[in-house]
């Protein structure tokens, strides 16, 4: 217990860095190049460069520096006005906001992550954007704090990797999704020829590497938290076997 402890807190000193980075505009980890998630990857791999320039073209400054993803989750997800779109780790809010717009101002994006820093980032970026139906939460995503059947979509944008219990998170997920509900997520995931030691000598567990799931324990991960049609694609490697990659499932309708 204490060691999953001192794993988050490393991850969330990690992510207050780069929150401080972005908001101080001393140059740090991940401001602007937003390849902070992954020691050394190419700026190509992670962060702003996975959005076109459409999307950015939305986006306050400072919210386009602080991504640090590894996907488009909001295009994944194919949102659709009148839902209700919660983000897993959302960091500076990039994907909240991009969501809100796409649901229409008079449903929510609910935004969720444990880093004070990055919180107070999005919510910064949020108003700046203009965005009037986002809700930035505090919180831990093993344990989300909304109610049951409450959000129609789930979007992450590599995040899920960084847990330290991805069994609870995808419990969670299927937990607070409407039956019907679909999750479209976008993570580090490792090819399933590696193994967890082969996986931490790719690259740091903060760094979104160490801690990525195989694809096939993503597919049994969601299956046994009861997801269906679920598909785990490749989009573009960012280390030896280990790949950004989508995720998508549905939860049953009934
Ligand atoms: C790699 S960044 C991605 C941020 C954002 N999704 C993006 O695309 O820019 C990871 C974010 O997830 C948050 N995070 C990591 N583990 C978390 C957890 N267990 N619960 C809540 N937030 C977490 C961090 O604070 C950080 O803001």
């Amino acid at each position: 217990m204490q060691a999953t402890d001192d794993l988050r807190e490393e991850v969330r000193e990690r992510y207050a860095r780069s929150a401080r980075a972005v908001t101080d505009q001393t140059g740090g980890c991940g401001c602007g190049s937003g390849s902070c998630c992954a020691d050394g990857a190419s700026d190509a791999a992670f962060g702003e460069a996975l959005y076109d320039a459409e999307q950015r073209g939305e986006l306050p400054d400072a919210a386009v520096l602080a991504s640090l993803g590894c996907g488009n989750p909001t295009a994944v997800a194919d949102l659709h006005e009148g839902e209700t779109v919660l983000d897993l780790g959302s960091g500076g809010g990039i994907d909240v906001i991009l969501s809100a717009r796409r649901v229409g101002s008079t449903w929510l994006a609910y935004g969720l992550d444990m880093t004070d820093e990055m919180l107070a980032l999005a919510r910064k970026n949020a108003a700046e954007a203009g965005t009037t139906n986002a809700i930035f939460l505090k919180g831990i995503i093993e344990d989300v704090p909304l109610p049951a059947e409450s959000v129609d979509v789930v979007i992450s944008n590599c995040v899920i990797n960084l847990s330290t219990d991805k069994s609870a998170v995808l419990g969670e997920i299927a937990r607070v999704l409407k039956p019907g509900g679909r999750v479209g997520v976008s993570d580090v995931v490792a090819e399933n020829r590696l193994s967890p030691a082969a996986r931490a000598e790719r690259g740091s567990y903060v760094g979104c590497i160490a801690g990525a799931l195989s694809k096939r324990e993503y597919e049994d991960g969601l299956a046994a938290a009861g997801f269906e049609g679920v598909e785990v694609t490749f989009t573009h490697e960012v280390a030896d076997g280990m790949h950004g990659a989508i995720v998508k499932a549905a939860r049953p309708v009934g």
